[in-house]
């Protein structure tokens, strides 16, 4: 079984995917964190994420491994490396490029192919990597809850952020991911929407488990 949850940044679907998963004993394929290990090595090289000739000459020598929960990067676990909103903006404007969503798309559909079982999330889990997916989740909420969210989440990594930064960050990324010409966040009509902007993750897990049953 597959389950598809897509959605924009911050709109809860990693956690809820990630409880999920381990709820149902499903492998976990966050897909978002292949485009953010790619990103990182640009950052690290000190190329520019608009040069997309630069950009898919790093990707032909670059190998990314998700292994559980954990994201490789030429061997080394980066997963915690990943995680800033740096490297979150510069990884939408590498997941433009239809080269880098083509290799993407054919890792992470074998990865589920491997898994049989799981839950995955990210931007096109349910219209490119798996459109026969069981079933398809559209997780949404407002920008400003969202930024507020993800305003927690980096203070409890140790980040300090400024709320209308992340807000403006936001916005800007969302306008990428949903106006992209390759892949745009754009849910289809077999999607089920949720906008947790006003739920408790307690309440939209309950929601998708009584989905799952039915
Ligand atoms: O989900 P996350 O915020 O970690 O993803 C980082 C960026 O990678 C997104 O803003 C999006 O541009 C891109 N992405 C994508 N397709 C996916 C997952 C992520 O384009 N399946």
């Amino acid at each position: 079984m597959i389950i598809a949850i897509d959605g924009p940044a911050g709109s809860g679907k990693s956690t809820i995917a990630k409880l999920l998963a381990k709820k149902l004993g499903f492998t976990y394929i966050d897909t978002g964190a292949m485009y953010r290990a790619l990103a990182l090595k640009v950052i690290n090289l000190s190329l520019d994420p608009n040069n997309e000739e630069e950009v898919l000459k790093v990707l032909e020598n670059t190998k990314i491994d998700l292994v559980d929960d954990k994201v490789f990067l030429d061997g080394q676990d980066v997963s915690a490396h990943i995680r800033t909103e740096e490297v979150g903006n510069v990884a939408s404007i590498v997941a433009r490029y239809k080269k880098v969503r083509e290799e993407m798309v054919n890792k992470q559909r074998q990865i589920g192919i491997n898994a049989k079982n799981a839950v995955i999330e990210g931007r096109d889990a349910g219209t490119k990597i798996f459109p026969d997916a069981d079933l398809k989740i559209f997780m949404t909420a407002s920008p400003e809850v969202r930024a507020q969210r993800r305003v927690q989440q980096l203070k409890e990594k140790g980040f300090l952020v400024d709320y209308n930064h992340i807000l403006q960050k936001i916005i800007e990324r969302d306008k990428m991911d949903y106006e992209r010409k390759e892949s745009p966040l754009r849910p289809t009509q077999d999607y089920i929407i949720i906008d947790t902007t006003d739920k408790t993750i307690e309440e939209v897990i309950s929601y998708i488990e009584n989905l799952i049953k039915k």
